[in-house]
Formats: C-alpha cells, sequence, structure tokens
C-alpha cells in the first residue's frame, strides 16, 4: 500500500501521499495542503522543498554520489567529450554516431554571430564584466533568433539548443578580447568544441594558438563537471523563468545572472582571489581559517560548504587530481595549489568545519585547473556558465514537456502591518 503521512493541526486530521523517488529519496507531497486546511508551509530557501520531479541528474549528498542520468561522473573523466554529455543531459540518452555528428554540425553551422550582435561588443566598455555581457548577449540572441521564442517540438528544441550551445562560446571569447583590446578572431570549423574556445579567446591575427590535447581535454572534463546540478540557485531561476514560458534564451540569461553571484558559481573567482591574497602575504592560511568561523568578519572559506553535499563535492575531488595531472603534463607549479591543499587540510581538521560537514565544492580547485590552462580569473565564472549551459536546457526542456508544471509562484507569510490609512502629505 502507497505510504501516507498524517497530519495533525488543531482538531483536524489529514492524509498526505508520500511519493517515492527512482533511488529511493521520500517526498511529502503537500499539493492539495492549503486546499484541505488553508496552511501553506514556511520553507525560506527552500532547504527542504522539493519543487519538481526530475529525471535529469541525482545527487546523493550525503554519500557525494553525483550521477547524470543515472551515469556516475566519475565515468566522463577518461576521455571527456562535452559535446556528447550535452546531448545526454538535454535528451535523456548517450547519443548515437549519427546524433552525436549531427548535433556537432549543428554547433559548427551555428558558431558565428549574427554582425549586429557582433558590432555591440564595440559599445561596451572595456573592463565590464563578462557575466555582465554574457547574460545580456544570451538574452540578446532573442532578437535576432526570433523563431525559437516558441518552441514547439523537439526538431525546433535541438536546433535551439545548438544555437545557444555553440554561440555562448563564441559570446564568451568575444568578451574576453574586447576586455583585452583585442580584435574579435572568428570560430574555427576545424576545431572541436573547446579548441575553437581557446583559439577564439587565444589565437592572434598573426599567429594560431596551438591547443595542447592536455588542455583540450582539461577544459572538457570542466564542463562536463559544470554540466547540471539539479535544482541549484541558477537552474531554479532558469526554471523560475522558463515557467512563465518565457523564451529558451530569457531564461538562460536568467541563470547567468544567478549563477555570477560570489555564493553560487561566483565562488570560484573568490577562491583564486582569497588564494592570491594568502600567497602575497596579505593574509595566512590560518588566519583566513579563523575569519571564515567569525561570523562577525562576513568572511567565509570560499569554495567550501554545499546546500546538498554534507561530504566531499565528488566534482571537487575529480578536479584536485586533475588540477595536479595538468600542472605536471604542462611542467608547471601552482603555488595557490599548495595553499587550497594547506587550507583543505586546516578545515578539514577544525571543529568548526567537522561539525558542520563543510568540504570543498567544486569551485575550491576548479579556477586552479582553469588558470593553469591560462584562462583568466574573471573568465572562470563565464567558462562555469559555458558548462552548465546544457543542465539549464535540459532543465528548461523537461520543465515545458511536463504537463504538470504550472508557474512558479511561492506564498509567503506576510509580517507587515495590519490594515493602515492612508495620510496626506500635509498631515504626516
Ligand atoms: N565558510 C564558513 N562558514 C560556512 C561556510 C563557509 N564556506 N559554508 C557554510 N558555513 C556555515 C554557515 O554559516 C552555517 O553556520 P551556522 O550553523 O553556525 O549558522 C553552517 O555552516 C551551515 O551552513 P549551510 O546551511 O550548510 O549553508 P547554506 O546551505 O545556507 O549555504 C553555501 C551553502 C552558500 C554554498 C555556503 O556553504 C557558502 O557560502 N559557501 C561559500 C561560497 C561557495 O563556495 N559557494 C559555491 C557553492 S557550489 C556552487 O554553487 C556551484
Amino acid at each position: 500500500m502507497a505510504e501516507k503521512a498524517t497530519l495533525i493541526v488543531g482538531d483536524q486530521r489529514i492524509e498526505l501521499p508520500v511519493i517515492v523517488g527512482s533511488e529511493g529519496e521520500r517526498a511529502v507531497d503537500i499539493t492539495t495542503l492549503r486546499q484541505q486546511t488553508g496552511l501553506v508551509t514556511f520553507d525560506p530557501s527552500l532547504g527542504n522543498t522539493a519543487v519538481c520531479k526530475s529525471e535529469i541528474t541525482f545527487v546523493d549528498g550525503e554519500r557525494g554520489i553525483l550521477r547524470y542520468r543515472g551515469i556516475p561522473i566519475e565515468q566522463f573523466t577518461n576521455k571527456p567529450n562535452f559535446v556528447e554529455v550535452a546531448w545526454l543531459l538535454i535528451f535523456g540518452h548517450l547519443p548515437s554516431r549519427d546524433e552525436l555528428t549531427e548535433f556537432s554540425h549543428q554547433l559548427t553551422d551555428n558558431e558565428l554571430l549574427h554582425e549586429g550582435l557582433k558590432h555591440q561588443f564595440q559599445h561596451i566598455p572595456v573592463d565590464a564584466p563578462p557575466m555582465a555581457i554574457l547574460s545580456a548577449m544570451l538574452n540578446n540572441l532573442a532578437c535576432f533568433h526570433q523563431e525559437f521564442l516558441a518552441v514547439e517540438d523537439v526538431e525546433s528544441l535541438t536546433a535551439a539548443a545548438a544555437r545557444l550551445i555553440s554561440k555562448v562560446r563564441t559570446i564568451a571569447a568575444f568578451s574576453y578580447r574586447r576586455s583585452q583590446g583585442l580584435p574579435l578572431i572568428y570560430p574555427d570549423p576545424n576545431l572541436r568544441y573547446c579548441a575553437n574556445l581557446l583559439h577564439m579567446m587565444f589565437s592572434l591575427p598573426y599567429r594560431q594558438y596551438i591547443v595542447s590535447p592536455e588542455v583540450e581535454d582539461a577544459l572538457n572534463l570542466v564542463f562536463i563537471l559544470h554540466a547540471d546540478h539539479e535544482q541549484n540557485c541558477s537552474t531554479s531561476t532558469v526554471r523560475t523563468v522558463g515557467s512563465a514560458r518565457a523564451n529558451l534564451f530569457a531564461s538562460c540569461a536568467a541563470g547567468v545572472s544567478a549563477l555570477w553571484g560570489p555564493l553560487h558559481g561566483g565562488a570560484n573567482v573568490e577562491v583564486v582571489r582569497m588564494l592570491e591574497r594568502i600567497h602575497e602575504g596579505g593574509l595566512s592560511a590560518e588566519e583566513c581559517i579563523r575569519l571564515a568561523k567569525d561570523k562577525e568578519s562576513g568572511f567565509r572559506l570560499f569554495g567550501f560548504g554545499h546546500r546538498v553535499y554534507k561530504n566531499y563535492d565528488p566534482r571537487a575531488k575529480i578536479l584536485q587530481g586533475t588540477c595536479e595531472r595538468v600542472l605536471g603534463s604542462l611542467n608547471r607549479r601552482d603555488p595557490l595549489l599548495d595553499i587550497a591543499r594547506k587550507l583543505e587540510e586546516l578545515a578539514l581538521q577544525d571543529p568548526y568545519f567537522v561539525e558542520r560537514r563543510l568540504y570543498p565544492n567544486v569551485d575550491f580547485y576548479s579556477g586552479i585547473l582553469l588558470r593553469a590552462m591560462g584562462i583568466p580569473t574573471d573568465m572562470f565564472t563565464v567558462c562555469f556558465a559555458i558548462g552548465r549551459l546544457p543542465g539549464w536546457i535540459a532543465q528548461w526542456k523537461e520543465q515545458h514537456e511536463d504537463a504538470d508544471s504550472r508557474i512558479i509562484r511561492p506564498r509567503q507569510v506576510y509580517t507587515g502591518p495590519n490594515q493602515a490609512d492612508y495620510v496626506p502629505i500635509d498631515q504626516r
């Protein structure tokens, strides 16, 4: 018999269904709660609320497990192909050779930006934050590709997804070139996804940037590890905007804005700034830990802690190993990696972090790896966004295909003044 939860409020007793996910997660279904009792639930920041059913990504924060469509994240680390993972997330299965080839062609065919959009880069201040540019330009795609304002079938969704996943890379590279005062370099249709981004960022009109296989693989891996993470802040934003039937471009642009925040994707920038401060002698590792524990300081140990993971984030584990491997293969040493390791060691021995079960998250090591590839700090969160885009698209698609999906519109508990009268200005 299906499990039920019983709720007793005053002299009213109601039964609520308990739904069970495919990995055994249980949730009390309160869909009829307000209708039956007049009550709402109070769950600030939605720490205890499942807002949807989803088949895309499974996270078990207690055991440190992350799977895309059932496949453990660790299985993508050997010969990474981000485009394959993007397809898996969006369409629910690994692509056949033909599907992958066709989708890759669609990405190549759509890598250029409309000249009208390209000209807009000239009017952006050179010191503009790349995440602001990315969000604005993704939104702007809606002006140049109005045929995708309504996406009615899988073909048009695939075409819109291909445009976004392809053009985000060009936009990212152009925003970097703009910040450097360098001429914009067009994409090279002969290069694969990651190599093409690096080419557009680093080639010069008179000198082609040669991408090393280690760097290309590492960037692929970074994108894969960021590709989806169920109902995180930016994905919830994409779903909230999408629930109003806003178009895919507008929804993903909103996701970029949420991701920018230092408590979310922007943490990868904050981590490296923190490590640099320690390296330059402005702060010691011990002082950093002390400040993080002091609530008055307003300081957080960036790259540590997670709403869901109460164990080591599996992405951080993979990234730590990859940092060592890539730096080794490039014959480089980065003192920031030693500092990060020391901070981790100090934190994991400290009762404050142990009791709160705060471990390194995805952002703790990703910046060090991106630095090793020559990616500048203010492009770290942009790289996160490029990686996360397939996840946002997959979640937007799932929501649009869900017949039960309604506009997201939470309730509140009003704590303001009771009814009051308007007082004319000369009587105040
Ligand atoms: N440094 C110091 N204290 C922390 C940290 C941290 N990084 N993270 C959590 N805590 C403390 C909280 O203050 C809280 O203390 P309290 O119980 O004494 O009040 C306790 O640990 C529990 O915090 P949570 O409820 O688990 O944190 P929450 O879910 O609200 O926030 C978040 C999660 C935003 C990630 C938080 O851990 C944080 O600010 N981390 C640093 C920023 C960061 O790395 N963000 C990236 C996250 S991954 C991603 O978004 C891609």
